[in-house]
């Protein structure tokens, strides 16, 4: 099933054929000119180009072949050569029915689907999320759907940073606090070989009544400024990660601890968000790994001392970028950097466990592709893992894509920081964006008929609808300002106006299911029913945009469009008012399939709809 500017691209394309030239001329696209034409080709204006003649003469010759096409009601040239296309109103029906009939609302799926791994939110044990971690959630829930309902073998990882320097840390900070701690550290033998499951189940135990998620949250903030300023305390951390890195039992243990309480928080934050991972993994994982891999890089001639450390050059050469140096002068270093794979203390690094990464995943999934759906700030990092991983043959070239984005900011142009100045936590930030939700529901006057059950539900959906739309909307490497009232007004570009059309949408229909009316084919004849049946055709070039470039916002862009559409449609259109039992039926089917449609849209944004409001 193709939507009309597929199967119009095909005809234009055998008539350029037909006029002996390329078929690649007869690409079709949606009119510039709503008013004028339902589609155009620019073809003629290439092809004259490339066969050195007149572009309108092409056009007309295409025109003419075009002319035969018993779906188009008019063809006409404009311009220089623009052909101006209108389709017919039956046309128009037939493919409004076929839509109404397809589960799949008009869209199609993937000649050749993929396994593809989606890497994406991020968060990290202990250390607060900050906006890159709530936009790589958002963006990557929303692109691992897409991928997935186009066809795709789909897996999301959160790829839990567990493993680097904050663990040190967090291990440091915890010893000195907890004497008692301290003293079973050094008590714990080095290697669990005398160490039953039982007895590490009574030292988790321990941690658990004096280890709480709110230590951590207090711990490791404070352990992160000190290490700033105190070199022997940094030292110490520093050591601890390695020893944690070279298997030290008791660190594992305590470790271990940190991992899970910070997990359980965390994913139930993530839950409230609607973003849910299929892979809960983390930067551990890939440790077995590291070893064999280092000794593979070593084989490969990959791996180069540098001042007691272990790194990768990755800089083709010639590739070299300024650097200024603490005296002022400049030189010029290679370019990218190269990859530090062990640290001068035998510590592997966040490069290091993400090219690891890769490894696994190739031997779990296999992956064609690789999307790290990350903060544009980690680019440097990702060109450099990526090369590495293309140079050690651990990756296809092409296969490992990073899917940056800009950050959300306060007013002030930085990113964004709660009022206290810290970084927001994931809850209070539903917190406020529901707490603004339920102020702008009363003062529209809705939800006065739900239960307070269903009056906070709703009130959730439609904060989170409000964050995750206004995220979604601007394409992802656009930066944007944090404005909640305008977020969630019910009015305009906004995740609250689409939920309020959707439960619109759904309140007629369960008005027209108790009159007991049925839909029918469609007719389209006034010029409403004819948008609304274009925009519905639309739906399929839209995820095919946001698919190849990896940007939702095509799809919010579309579900704005129809939910304006199906608004103005209504406004036009009666349908139960209408007078002809088959125009009523018509207009029924074209409001199911606006909001099957609609819904299924929102669902790729991650945006779930209230059945009232
Ligand atoms: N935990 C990292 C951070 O907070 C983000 C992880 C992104 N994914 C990756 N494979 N490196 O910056």
């Amino acid at each position: 099933m193709n939507d009309l500017k597929r199967s119009l691209s095909e005809a234009a394309a055998a008539a350029f054929q037909a006029a002996g030239l390329s078929p690649d001329f007869g690409r079709v696209t949606a009119s510039d000119r709503p008013d004028l034409a339902d589609f155009q080709c620019n073809g003629a204006l290439a092809a004259a180009k490339s066969a050195k003649r007149n572009p309108r003469e092409i056009a007309v010759q295409v025109v003419e072949q075009l002319k035969a096409d018993p779906r188009l009601a008019s063809v006409e040239i404009a311009g220089v050569g623009f052909i101006n296309m209108r389709v017919s109103p039956a046309a128009l029906a037939a493919r409004a029915d076929e839509i109404a009939a397809d589960e799949r609302a008009g869209a199609s799926l993937l000649a050749d689907p993929r396994r593809v791994l989606v890497d994406y939110a991020g968060p990290n044990v202990a250390k607060p999320m900050h906006v890159g971690h709530l936009r790589a959630s958002i963006i990557g829930e929303s692109i691992k759907r897409l991928y997935r309902f186009r066809g795709d073998q789909v897996v999301g990882d959160a790829h839990f940073g567990d493993w680097g320097f904050q663990m040190g840390l967090l291990i440091t900070a915890v010893m000195d606090e907890d004497a008692f701690i301290a003293a079973l550290m050094d008590k714990l033998p080095d290697a669990p070989r005398d160490f039953s499951d039982a007895d590490a189940a009574k030292v988790r135990a321990e941690f658990a009544g004096r280890v709480t998620l709110a230590d951590l949250d207090r711990l490791y903030p404070a352990a992160a400024a000190r290490a700033k300023e105190d070199v022997e305390y940094r030292d110490r951390a520093r050591k601890a990660t390695a020893d944690l890195q070279n298997g030290r039992f008791g660190y594992r243990l305590l470790w271990k601890h940190f991992v899970d309480v910070s997990r359980v928080a965390l994913e139930r934050e993530f839950h409230a968000l609607g973003v849910d991972f299929d892979l809960w993994k983390g930067e551990s994982d890939a440790d077995p790994l590291i070893a064999p891999m280092v000794r593979q890089l070593e084989d490969k001639g990959l791996l180069v001392e540098d001042q007691g450390a272990r790194i990768v050059r990755v800089a083709r050469p010639g590739e070299t970028k300024k650097k200024k140096l603490p005296d002022g002068s400049v030189i010029e270093v290679e370019s990218p950097d190269p990859l530090l794979v062990v640290s001068s203390e035998g510590s592997a690094m966040y490069g290091t466990t993400d090219l690891a990464t890769i490894l696994d995943r190739r031997q779990s999934f296999d992956p064609h592709l690789i999307l790290y759906c990350v903060d544009q700030r980690q680019a440097d990092h990702f060109e450099q893992v990526f090369r590495a991983a293309y140079l050690a043959g651990y990756a296809q070239p092409g296969g490992l894509e990073h899917i940056g984005f800009g950050t959300m900011n306060g007013a002030d142009g930085k990113p964004f920081k709660t009022r206290a100045g810290g970084v927001l936590k994931l809850h209070d930030l539903i917190e406020m964006a529901r707490e603004k939700a339920r102020e702008r529901l009363r003062e529209a006057g809705l939800g006065a008929e739900l239960s307070p059950e269903a009056f906070e539900e709703t009130a959730h959906k439609v904060g989170v609808a409000a964050l995750k739309f206004a995220d979604l909307q601007n394409f992802r490497g656009t930066s944007y300002v944090f404005d909640l009232d305008r977020f969630t007004s019910f009015e305009g570009k906004t995740g609250p106006y689409l939920l309020y059309q959707t439960v619109r949408i759904k309140s007629i229909l369960r008005k027209a299911a108790e009159q007991g009316a049925q839909g029918g084919a469609v007719i389209v004849a006034e010029p409403a029913e004819r948008d609304l049946t274009l925009l519905l055709d639309a739906f399929e070039g839209a995820l095919s945009e946001a698919y190849d470039k990896k940007a939702p916002n095509f799809v919010a862009e579309h579900a704005y469009k129809l939910a304006q559409g199906f608004s103005k449609f209504y406004a036009a259109c009666p349908i139960l008012g209408a007078d002809e039992p088959a125009v009523r039926a018509s207009r029924l089917t074209l409001a199911q399939t606006a909001l099957k449609q609609l819904e299924l849209a929102l669902d790729l944004l991650g945006v779930e709809t209230p059945e009232r409001m």
